[in-house]
């Protein structure tokens, strides 16, 4: 079911997501990120540690992204800047990253610095996905990690993404999502979709659907324990918190972690 929401709910809410991270998240994610700068979650095939699974699930984007050197990304909800780097050193794209917390634009922006980008470019800007500051046509593709799931107007943002994309662009999405009903506020922040919402939501703004897939038995349990060994009790409370309310809701089979690749409709 489509629902609209007004400009300013809008604002408001990214704009509490942007304080978040700001503020009282800023230091987990440092922790949580690693030396990678990448503030997710892994994706995990054996052993290995959380920054190699966190590089693989960044990866696994451009497995779904068919794209040369040159090509122009946007990273919707960039973070720190770590995945954006990877992808522009490891491909030679070029790519937007926008975020809506000041705080980890400059971040990104260091992490271009620090990390380096080989031959690739990275560019970030303090913006919102509901209100993206691009003309349209503006990319070849774009790419969401973990982002998605703090948008208020799933609806709106696709929209956005396809008037910013040129024809055939790709998109590809790592979410959260919602295996069974959840409260609408059992994750502060969040609005996790169900699986199959999700898909309605790209096919209803013009996308066809590539790929979806819910891969969070390879992904949750073993990000959620690594998170938690890297996690001060004191200090982390409220991160160590949410970190236990995901494991349990998975442990009910309440949550999922999604993966799909879209292409816009002509
Ligand atoms: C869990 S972090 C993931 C960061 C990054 N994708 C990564 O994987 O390292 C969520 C990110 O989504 C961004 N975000 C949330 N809502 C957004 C919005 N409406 N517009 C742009 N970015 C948004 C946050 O600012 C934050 O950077």
């Amino acid at each position: 079911m489509k629902i609209t929401f007004d400009a300013r709910t809008l604002r408001d809410s990214s704009g509490a997501v942007g304080r978040h991270y700001d503020g009282p998240f800023a230091e987990a994610c440092r922790l949580l990120g690693g030396r990678r700068r990448q503030y997710h979650m892994g994706l995990f095939t054996g052993a290995e540690n959380l920054e190699a699974a966190q590089a693989a699930l960044t990866e696994e984007v451009a497995r779904r992204l068919p794209f040369g050197a040159g090509t122009e990304l946007l990273d919707i909800g960039c973070g720190v800047g770590g995945p954006a780097c990877q992808l522009a050193r490891d491909h030679g794209w070029s790519i937007t990253g926008i975020t809506v917390s000041t705080h980890q634009a400059d971040e990104a922006r260091y992490a271009v610095s620090d990390l380096g980008t080989g031959l690739g470019r990275v560019t970030v800007q303090h913006a919102d996905a509901h209100f993206m500051p691009f003309t349209t046509s503006a990319f070849d593709g774009a790419y969401a990690i973990e982002s998605l799931l703090h948008c208020t107007d799933k609806e709106r943002v696709l929209a956005e993404c396809r008037r910013v994309l040129r024809p055939g662009g790709r998109v590809v999405i790592w979410d959260l999502i919602a295996r069974a009903d959840l409260p609408a506020d059992a994750f502060p922040l969040a609005n996790l979709f169900g699986f199959q919402d999700y898909r309605d939501v790209c096919d209803r703004n013009g996308f066809e659907i590539l790929l979806a897939q819910d891969r969070g038995e390879e992904i949750i349990p073993l990000s959620l324990s690594a998170f938690a060994r890297l996690l001060d009790s004191e200090k982390h409370r409220a991160t160590l918190h949410c970190c236990h309310q995901l494991a349990r809701a998975f442990g009910a089979g309440h949550l999922g972690y999604a993966l799909f690749q879209l292409e816009k409709r002509p």
